[in-house]
């Protein structure tokens, strides 16, 4: 056995090597290096290999960075590396996947387990080349939870005499932890009301270069799971890279109000929409996804030409008390309402319908929203059958 290896050593160091060497001697541990052909003790140059990430300290999931090896060496005229990347705790697993940044100086060999390893070609060894060498790979970052990742490379600052003998090896590694996976941010959508005419979607846009999860969680005016037709309680949206995703309710059976928990990913976007078909006519309009942390909420309101709507959630678990302030143009109060609220529960209807704010209709002003806890707040202005939202200008 041990005869058998030897010879097997003894043909590959045989074969020419110029042209980037075998796989397999990265310096990965259990693995060898550039000193199964090459003479002389690791690391005992005057040089220095260096592995970077370039302009990342983190890696992050699914994205192509890229990764520079920079071999020194005084006295060296020729060059050479080997880069591979595995898991930091388990050297035998592989992390990511490498591609050419530069076929004309780098090429990858293929070992055991698919196991990747970008190297120097004949070109990239730079014969008569002083100082020090640099080479730039790309790496794609594997998927999120495979934990820290270590490159290891093994250099040859060599003397330039196409031969394995008084050229100088080194090795270095480098372990790189995946970049802090923000939790999702909570957003609520305060109108969501399906059946009985009406017709709910939600539109979810992700701008990132790595896939995404969107989770809506459907909720009753009561507070209670909501089943959503064709969607369950509860429902998570895939968005591709740069991808964008869609849910609708169609209009059937009868009038549903609700509202949703939409949890998204750092740096993704949205909106609902709400449609009413009145006989052959469509209103819609879009209803925006507001943030979950505001006490507070103050809209205009214009109950001349038209009625208001409002729909208040309670997004904490612990029962708030809403107060509703109207004022008219001058900044007089025309109106006050203190409303208990109960956790998750929504409130929905015509302002003037809360005892306090029945004089506001046919009044121009303000209304504020405010409440003990986390509330999302979104009004509806109506117009006969004609709808749009208002939005809300101070939070
Ligand atoms: C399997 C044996 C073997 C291994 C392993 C090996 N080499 Fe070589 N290498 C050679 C041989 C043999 C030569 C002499 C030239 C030739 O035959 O192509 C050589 C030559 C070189 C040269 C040119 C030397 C000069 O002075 O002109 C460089 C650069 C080089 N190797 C880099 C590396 C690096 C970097 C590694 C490790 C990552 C490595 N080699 C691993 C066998 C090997």
């Amino acid at each position: 056995m041990k005869l058998a290896l030897s010879a097997m050593l003894l043909t590959t160091c045989l074969m020419a090597k110029i042209n980037g060497p075998v796989a397999g001697v990265a310096g990965v541990p259990g693995e060898a290096d550039c000193t199964d052909c090459h003479s002389g003790t690791i690391n005992s140059g005057t040089g220095k290999l260096q592995i970077q990430l370039v302009d990342a300290a983190t890696w992050t999931p699914g994205q192509q960075m890229r990764v520079r090896v920079t071999l020194a060496d005084p006295a060296a005229r020729r060059w050479g590396f080997q880069l591979t990347a595995r898991s930091a705790t388990s050297p035998t697993a592989n992390a990511g996947t490498f591609a050419l940044a530069d076929d004309s100086v780098t090429r990858i060999e293929t070992g055991m387990d698919n196991s990747q390893y970008v190297e120097h070609n004949s070109a990239g060894s730079r014969l008569g080349q002083k100082d020090s060498s640099t080479w730039e790979v790309l790496w794609t970052a594997p998927a999120a939870g495979f934990g820290p990742v270590t490159f290891y490379a093994a250099g040859n600052g060599a003397n330039g005499d196409n031969t394995n003998d008084g050229d100088q090896i080194y090795t270095t590694s480098l372990t790189v932890n995946a970049a802090e996976s923000k939790p999702p941010t909570s957003f609520s959508l305060s109108q969501f009301t399906f059946g009985g005419g009406w017709y709910s979607a939600i539109y979810l846009l992700n701008p990132n270069d790595t896939a995404a999860t969107a989770t809506l969680i459907f909720r009753g005016a009561d507070g209670q799971p909501l089943d959503v037709p064709g969607a369950g309680t509860t429902k998570e949206i895939s968005l591709a890279p740069k991808g964008s995703g869609f849910l609708e309710v169609p209009d059937g059976g009868p009038l549903t109000r609700g509202w949703v928990e939409v949890q998204l990913p750092d740096g993704v976007t949205g909106y609902g929409l709400i449609r009413q078909a009145v006989e052959s006519r469509i209103y819609e309009t879009i209803v925006p996804l507001a943030t979950t942390s505001s006490k507070e909420a103050v809209m205009l309101m214009d109950q001349t030409t038209a009625s208001t709507l409002a729909s208040v959630v309670n997004l904490g678990s612990e029962e708030v008390l809403l107060t509703f302030t109207a004022r008219d143009q001058d900044g007089v109060t025309i109106g006050t309402a203190t409303v208990p609220l109960a956790g998750k529960n929504a409130l929905a209807g015509p302002v003037n319908l809360l005892p306090g704010l029945e004089g506001t209709p046919g009044k121009r002003g303000w209304l504020a929203v405010s409440a003990t806890g986390p509330i999302s707040v979104s009004l509806l202005r109506v117009n006969g059958e004609a709808i749009t939202t208002l939005p809300v200008l101070q939070k």
